[in-house]
């Protein structure tokens, strides 16, 4: 970027007309942020004065799939590519109708409280974790035989796995140290030295539904001089926000409960600003995802198309919503497994049987929600796993027998899928891994939606009743 004292007044003129732009867009977010959660999900940045001042009236948000924007002249386009005035150039480096997806989902990652956030949207759930660890990986040294290392839990999506162990360990020389307990303190201060980079969790995690304790693991980091950089793609921010417990920046896979239709593929970053790090670069440390957006972001590619972003952007209006009726769905649902004799386990958090259930009910809030004591309502999301009570040859059978709930990787969504995480999402990571992840061959990962619950429990009744 450079200075403005080496910019023509032509360009000058630009850079001045845009911070009237910037100081609107500023106090339509300071609006915002007094909003509700489900009217900031249906409204986000998209104030009736962007309507019909930008965007000819249009009610709902924009699709921008023009892959380019044009400019008046040599100074705007300086300006522009300089990053000096709002611009979106070129839908790699961003796009209007992703602008509005990012600043909607950094307003409700931070909502009830007075944190400040930036948002990047990405391509998938998976680059979105790629570009959210990346840059605190590179050497600080610049020397060959620099040791870095990070700390992650080990419960957590096969891809990620893949990601840290395959890419960044084997490939590499990046030391993954995996936490087996992560509701373990020492455990995570053990593997804490001053190589380590950053701290990752998935909260809750996929399959086996990990958690922990987001605000002792945070203020850990903390003292480290490290981020903590929380998955919270299960929970979704109307059931939980990590940034406010004390994590610097979220990863979510949109394609995920977040756009519970099936139709997209997309993540998205959200960080905090004045994250912590031992990264010595200021930019980045002041605010990350505008900084890993601006540059990284860019030159890896892995945009977002603005289509998925359109898509995301409907269907968030209504996620407090939707994570309701699921959560409500697979506690019933969750209830029936376990007095099932042909099933050995249930993992659902909202058991009071599970044996994280009283973390969980520290973390899992429906955001806006009351019961008759003005206490807020957990709900538990819409994952779960349960174990049969037989061979892994039985489970197949079982699950082969569903003839409701879909057999397919896929989870979040509004119809009820299934898999057996052994033989398809954890396949690849060895049986090895799958133990020490707590995975076996008799595991079906159960992901409810919008049915009505008691059709689910009658499909799975018969294909439990199969063996
Ligand atoms: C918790 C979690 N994080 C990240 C991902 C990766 O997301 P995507 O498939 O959008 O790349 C997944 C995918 O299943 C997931 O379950």
């Amino acid at each position: 970027m450079s200075s403005n004292q080496e910019l023509s007044p032509g360009v000058m003129k630009y850079i001045k007309e845009a911070e009237k732009i910037i100081q609107e867009r500023k106090e339509y977010w300071n609006r915002m942020k007094k909003a509700k959660f489900d009217t900031i999900a249906v409204h986000g940045l998209y104030s009736i004065e962007e309507a019909y001042n930008k965007n000819q009236g249009s009610v709902i948000e924009p699709l921008y799939l023009s892959s380019s924007q044009c400019f008046k002249d040599s100074d705007e386009l300086e300006a522009a590519l300089a990053y000096k005035i709002p611009a979106w150039i070129y839908t790699r480096i961003a796009n209007p109708t992703i602008y509005y997806l990012e600043q909607t989902f950094a307003l409700l990652e931070t909502y009830g409280t007075d944190l400040e956030a930036s948002a990047c949207a990405t391509a998938s759930g998976l680059s979105a974790i790629f570009l959210a660890t990346e840059p605190f990986l590179i050497k600080r040294t610049r020397k060959i035989d620099e040791k870095i290392n990070f700390v992650a839990t080990i419960q957590c999506y096969g891809g990620t796995y893949q990601l840290f162990n395959l890419r960044r360990m084997e490939e590499r020389g990046i030391e993954v140290r995996w936490i087996k307990d992560a509701t373990d303190l020492n455990e995570w201060e053990e593997k804490i030295d001053e190589n380590t980079r950053f701290l990752y969790g998935e909260m809750p995690s996929n399959p086996q539904l990990g958690i922990f304790d987001i605000e002792e693991v945070a203020k850990l980091a903390h003292e480290h001089g490290v981020p903590l950089i929380v998955d919270s793609t299960i929970a979704t921010p109307a059931l939980l926000r990590p940034l406010v417990h004390g994590a610097d920046i979220v990863v979510h896979s949109l394609t995920k409960s977040a756009t519970a239709s099936g139709y997209i593929i997309g993540g998205i970053i959200v960080a905090r600003k004045n994250i912590v790090t031992n990264i010595d670069n200021d930019e980045m440390r002041e605010n990350f995802g505008e900084w890993v957006k601006l540059w990284p972001f860019r030159d890896y590619g892995p945009c977002l198309s603005p289509l998925n972003a359109i898509f995301t952007i409907s269907e968030i209006k209504t996620l407090r919503i939707k994570m309701d009726h699921f959560s409500r769905s697979s506690m019933k649902i969750a209830q029936f497994l376990e007095s099932h004799p042909k099933v050995e386990r249930v993992d659902y958090l909202g058991l009071p049987s599970h044996p994280l259930h009283k973390l969980a009910k520290k973390y899992f809030k429906l955001v806006d929600s009351e019961d008759e004591n003005g206490n807020p309502v957990n709900r538990y999301g819409h994952l779960m796993s349960f174990n049969v009570a037989g061979s892994a040859e039985d489970t197949r059978k079982v699950y082969d027998n569903l003839k409701l709930i879909f057999r397919a990787t896929d989870l979040g969504r509004i119809k009820s899928i299934a898999t057996i995480p052994a033989i398809s999402t954890h396949q690849q990571q060895g049986e090895e891994a799958r133990k020490e992840a707590n995975i076996p061959p008799q595991m079906i990962r159960l992901c409810v939606g919008g049915e009505d619950p008691d059709d689910l429990i009658k499909d799975l009744d018969q294909a439990l009743n199969s063996i």
